[in-house]
């Protein structure tokens, strides 16, 4: 994070948005502003013309005769104004001056002044002066007298410089706005960016300290927004998980050492002692038949993992083939018989022969079911009964193994899948199993695309139902 460039981080991002916006939102309010200032101050200046212009036409109409007060509102009532210029021209109909305010000869071209107005007759247009200043004119021809004898013009210049000031004043100002605005708001931004961003930097801090030594180190939601506090939560969850994965596959090493070591432990031990003094015959027949039971057990422990481990590899596959289940049901329990028999169980199959049709990998589902009807064996007390099922379902299969045996205590029932477990693990390791039956069942329903489950009463019985699909899935 610390080395990743500028460029791509998400503050950077952000900043830069926060400045666009910044920058076009105040670009539009001043250039708004402006618009409305410069479209303001030409409207005043051309009602100030047209009002002029007014008072004119009707003196020319009403009074043509009242020169004096022609010459007042011509001559004078300009030259008394300190701020606001205005020069008004008198024309005959030979365009000869009648009446001038004084001055204006200095401040326009009076050529370049009459072909403006010639050019937009009653709009009001701008021209430079003389001096550069700014200037509106305009001009309207005026009727003389009523009903009207001859028609005059009246030309008018307003000077506007002070006006065009205080709009370059603006733009001063407007570009200054700017530059501050663009100076200031990536710190602005960048500051808001890094304060939304700190709980993220928080949580990957937290999220690098943790390692398989503090698996159970948590973030703590409290005091994130919303959004990051569900992004915390889901982080802690994910956690969760791993710390018992994590914790299943320590056990699950634990464990493996400890039943390989057990039956290691005994051939050893046996074969020291048989050692330790010279041996009948019988007493070394004796010997190698029990370590001959060991390395039985021994290796069909390592078959088990082996399996195991192979099937959880993605490279697993397979042979499906069309499978009567009720023939393969029988077969199990042909192969089972002889046990059941032993220990005064009954064991039924209960299936419909050539109904429950599916295709399966006939080894691995006859491995799945016997290990089924070897809990159940183990766990029925004579004269209790074992009974197996199967039937068809939507598209599935379902196979059922249940037996009036001692049942599983409901704490321990979650855990009868995991690897190694058993529910009296006390008891010894010759009759007791390695725990590694019904691991091998989920994983060859994982395997079909299946599933396994397990209810069980103490004292009642347990039932195991194993649903698969007919055929592979595409
Ligand atoms: N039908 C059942 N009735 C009662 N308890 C059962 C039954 N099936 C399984 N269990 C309990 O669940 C535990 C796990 O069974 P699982 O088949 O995985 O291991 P195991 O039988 O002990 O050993 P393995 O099958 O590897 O020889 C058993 O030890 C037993 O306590
Ligand atoms: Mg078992």
């Amino acid at each position: 994070m610390r080395h990743a460039r500028f460029w791509g981080t998400l503050a950077f991002r952000l900043t830069a948005g926060y400045v666009l916006a910044g920058l076009s939102l105040v670009f539009l309010a001043t250039a708004g502003l402006y618009f409305v200032l410069v479209t303001e101050l030409e409207r005043n200046t051309d009602l100030f013309l047209a009002d002029k212009l007014h008072v004119l036409r009707t003196m020319l109409r009403e009074r043509p005769n009242d020169w004096d007060a022609l010459r007042e509102e011509i001559e004078l009532e300009s030259a008394a104004r300190r701020y606001e210029h205005f020069y008004i021209r008198l024309l005959d109909e030979r365009n000869a001056p009648l009446l001038t305010t004084p001055g204006l000869a200095e401040e326009l071209d009076l050529r370049e002044f009459s072909r403006q107005v010639q050019d937009a007759p009653e709009h009001a247009v701008a021209m430079k002066g003389r001096h550069w200043q700014s200037f509106r004119v305009t001009s309207a021809t005026a009727p003389v007298g009523f009903p009207p004898t001859h028609t005059d013009t009246i030309q008018i210049a307003i000077d506007v410089s002070q006006e065009e000031e205080l709009l370059a004043r603006y733009r001063s100002w407007f570009w200054a706005i700017l530059l501050g605005t663009f100076a200031i708001f990536p710190w602005i931004g960048y500051r808001i960016a890094r304060h939304g961003i700190r709980p993220v930097e928080e949580m990957a801090t937290t999220a690098r300290h943790i390692s398989s030594t503090n698996l159970h180190e948590r973030i703590l939601p409290e005091g994130y927004p919303s959004e990051l506090a569900s992004l915390a939560d889901t982080f802690n969850k994910m956690l969760d998980r791993l710390e018992e994965s994590f914790e299943r596959i320590s056990r699950f090493s634990a464990d493996i050492a400890h039943d390989l070591r057990t039956p290691v432990n005994n051939i050893r031990g046996e074969a020291e002692v048989a050692l330790a003094r010279a041996r009948t015959v019988e007493e070394y027949r004796d010997v190698l038949g029990s370590c001959l039971e060991e390395t039985v057990r021994l290796s069909g422990l390592i078959g088990d993992l082996l399996f195991l481990a192979r099937a959880e590899s993605p490279l697993a596959h397979l042979h499906r083939e069309r499978v009567d289940i009720s023939e393969l049901l029988s077969g199990v329990r042909e192969y089972y018989e002889a046990t059941a028999a032993d220990s005064g169980v009954s064991l039924i199959t209960a299936a419909p022969p050539g109904q429950v049709i599916a295709e399966v990998d006939r080894m691995l589902v006859q491995r799945a079911v016997g290990n089924l009807v070897s809990n159940a064996l183990a766990h029925t007390p004579a004269g209790g009964s074992v009974v197996l099922g199967a039937n068809s379902e939507v598209a599935k299969i379902r196979i059922e193994v249940a037996d009036t045996g001692v049942g599983i205590p409901p704490e321990a029932l979650p855990r009868v899948f995991d690897r190694f477990f058993r529910v009296d693990s006390s008891r010894s390791q010759t009759s007791g199993g390695t725990g590694l039956g019904l691991a091998i069942v989920q994983s060859i329903m994982l395997l079909h695309g299946g599933n396994v489950e397990i209810a069980s009463q103490l004292g009642q019985g347990t039932r195991v139902t194993l649903r698969m699909p007919t055929s592979a899935p595409r």
